[in-house]
């Protein structure tokens, strides 16, 4: 045993022994190269990156080419993958009648979940997995018309006419004129909002062996198509423990807010500390930071920012998040437990700022997620040793008994 991986095949024999381990606490489900967390400083790298770098120095796209292809793109590499992912954001007419399928009140993440499942009977030369070729089309599609997706689930909620992509537009800027642009006038894009809009999606890129990562390579592991395995992560992001989360810190705040706000933070981390109350502080903890949420920090400038532009610096809800940041920063149940803000913590502010309903949160969150499922989708099935993945279990039901 070293400070290198250990193959417990050859330590156990294949199947002599496993180990016992809900919440996979202590289990590595893979080896990665993708993103490495340092979860006590509070660090996140994408191959190798500070976030910090990527957030000031990169756009969402140069992230995406760095997550897929291990290093950032060069001056042609860039203007060549901006170029072919553009080339990719409409998404077949026909999704527009499986979309009106759908109640114009059913949950966006509902939406999505049928609508990227749904790709794959769209676009069968890149339902193949094992084909390398098929996997990097499958790719490109997924992540030039997820903003597209998001968009129109968006505009059928409200009953409103699509918005074609507009390809001269940069990825960011593009979204926000088809989620709030209308065939009336021209959408002018706001470079500060773009700009904000850009970071959400970096910061949301990729976060290693998470849950809705984990389901995209089990599903994945099984052979199944692309489109179907990122359904299976948009799925799985969509629980409040997970990416629901930015939607349950929001929801949180307006109804402090709606309680009395500020003078109520108090009485709120009394019912947070309480065990039975089963309330709990939504956008604080991590399974993996027992530190500041490297992410958090940035979502939190981001935020000054959108604030700042929108001339909302007195916005009632950042006051309050930033209040009760400052009580459980000082708490000893939140320092004994390691409880520090995360991602979605801040998130929830700034979208709501630019305009996004509450309930797309988690839909903004799956688009940029979108590259880190490929990418370690990728990473899975390139691996010559890659095999289902098949859990064990402890049995603990009746034993064999007969039918009388
Ligand atoms: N509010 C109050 N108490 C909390 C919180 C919280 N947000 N998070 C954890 N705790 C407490 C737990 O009750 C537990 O207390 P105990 O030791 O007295 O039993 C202790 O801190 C450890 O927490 P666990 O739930 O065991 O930690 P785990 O790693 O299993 O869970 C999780 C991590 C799910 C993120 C949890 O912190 C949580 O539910 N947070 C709120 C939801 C949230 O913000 N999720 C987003 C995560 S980031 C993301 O997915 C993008």
């Amino acid at each position: 045993i070293g400070p290198d991986v250990i193959d417990i095949r050859k330590l156990y024999g294949q199947t002599g022994m496993f180990t016992y381990d809900p919440g996979f606490l202590s289990t590595a489900s893979c080896q990665s190269a993708i993103t490495y967390i340092d979860g006590d400083k509070g660090e996140l790298l994408y191959r190798g990156y500070p976030i910090e770098q990527l957030a000031t120095k990169c756009d969402y796209l140069d992230t995406c080419y760095l997550l897929l292809k291990g290093q950032l793109p060069n001056t042609d590499q860039r203007g060549d993958f901006h170029k072919l992912v553009l080339q990719h954001t409409m998404v077949n007419e026909q999704m527009q009648f499986f979309l009106r399928g759908f109640r114009r009140d059913a949950h966006p993440m509902a939406v999505l979940t049928g609508l990227v499942g749904a790709m794959s009977a769209f676009y069968h030369d890149s339902t193949d997995i094992n084909n390398p070729e098929h996997r990097d089309v499958a790719a490109i599609r997924l992540i030039a018309k997820m903003p597209t997706l998001v968009a129109m689930a968006y505009k059928y909620g409200k009953g409103e006419p699509y918005m074609y992509p507009q390809n001269n537009l940069s990825y960011a800027g593009n979204f926000l004129r088809m989620m709030f642009g209308t065939p009336c006038e021209e959408y002018k894009v706001n470079p500060v909002i773009e700009r904000a809009m850009d970071r959400i999606f970096i910061l949301h890129a990729d976060h290693e062996q998470n849950a809705s990562t984990s389901t995209v390579r089990l599903c994945g592991s099984s052979g199944t198509n692309p489109f179907a395995a990122i359904s299976a992560g948009v799925a799985c992001l969509w629980g409040p423990a997970h990416g629901g989360a930015n939607e349950a810190c929001l929801n949180m705040l307006e109804e402090i807010q709606r309680q009395g706000g500020i003078d109520k933070v108090g009485e709120f981390m009394e019912k947070v500390k309480d065990k039975n109350s089963g309330v709990k502080l939504m956008g604080f903890g991590h399974r993996v930071y027992k530190n500041y949420d490297p992410r958090a920090k940035l979502m939190q400038e981001t935020c000054d920012e959108v604030l700042a532009e929108l001339g909302l610096q007195n916005d009632p809800l950042f006051k309050l998040a930033k209040a009760l940041e400052k009580i459980a920063l000082e708490d000893d149940y939140f320092v004994s437990r390691k409880l520090y803000p995360n991602v979605d913590f801040y998130s929830g502010i700034v979208q709501r700022a630019i305009g996004i309903p509450v309930n797309l949160f988690t839909g903004i969150f799956a688009l940029a997620r979108t590259v880190g499922w490929i990418a370690q989708l990728n990473e899975m099935i390139s691996d010559p040793e890659y095999k289902i993945g098949r859990p064990r279990q402890l049995f603990t039901g009746a034993p064999r008994r007969d039918v009388a």
